[in-house]
């Protein structure tokens, strides 16, 4: 049974469950937060990308975050296989009801600790569209540093990189 793996104060950070699906895919349609992202929100293709997160290989984790006191869904953060590598990635959805109020920042920060000290991962990546703005300011806030540049999904990405 998947479980609550830490709080803060407002804050539940859970393990991703089926009965996530709806909030998941609403979040995904939502056109503010899909602007830089590339995969598409079809019901069928999402149907597939679900069931993937579900089925989280090695050390890869979905954390879910709801609101302490009325449980409503807010973010999904997850530690996941960088590109098919041997390396992990950090990614990042947030409800646009919650930006700029500082909480990707904090939030990021607690999960790069599990990260760090309870999977033990030495290092993690990030990659982003170079056109994005905020996710590269939060980035950069959180100390990740850039690395390189790329073409991916016919769009030039930062790949960031921290150790631990
Ligand atoms: C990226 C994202 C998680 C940032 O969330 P957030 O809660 O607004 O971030 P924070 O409030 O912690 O802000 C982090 C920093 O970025 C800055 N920032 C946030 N949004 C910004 C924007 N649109 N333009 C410029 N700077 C921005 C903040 O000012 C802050 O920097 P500062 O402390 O120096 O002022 C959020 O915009 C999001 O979910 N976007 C859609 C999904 C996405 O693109 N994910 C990335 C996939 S790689």
């Amino acid at each position: 049974m998947k479980k609550h793996l830490f709080t803060s104060e407002r804050i539940i950070f859970c393990e991703l469950r089926t009965e996530d699906y709806i909030d998941i895919l609403n979040l995904r349609k939502n056109t503010h937060v899909r602007k830089y992202l590339w995969w598409p929100v079809d019901e069928w293709s999402f149907d597939l990308q679900f069931r993937e997160m579900l089925d989280t290989q090695e050390l890869e984790i979905y954390f879910i975050l709801r609101n302490k006191q009325d449980q409503k869904f807010i973010w999904i953060l997850c530690v996941t296989k960088y590109h098919w590598s041997e390396d992990y990635e950090l990614s990042y959805e947030i409800n646009p009801d919650f930006w700029w109020k500082g909480y990707a920042s904090e939030w990021c920060k607690k999960v790069l600790e599990y990260a760090f000290w309870s999977l033990w991962l030495a290092e993690i990546y990030a990659e982003t569209q170079e056109k994005n703005i905020a996710s590269i300011r939060l980035l950069e806030k959180l100390g990740f540093t850039k690395k390189d540049r790329l073409i991916r999904f016919d769009e030039w990405q930062g790949v960031y990189f921290l150790e631990k």
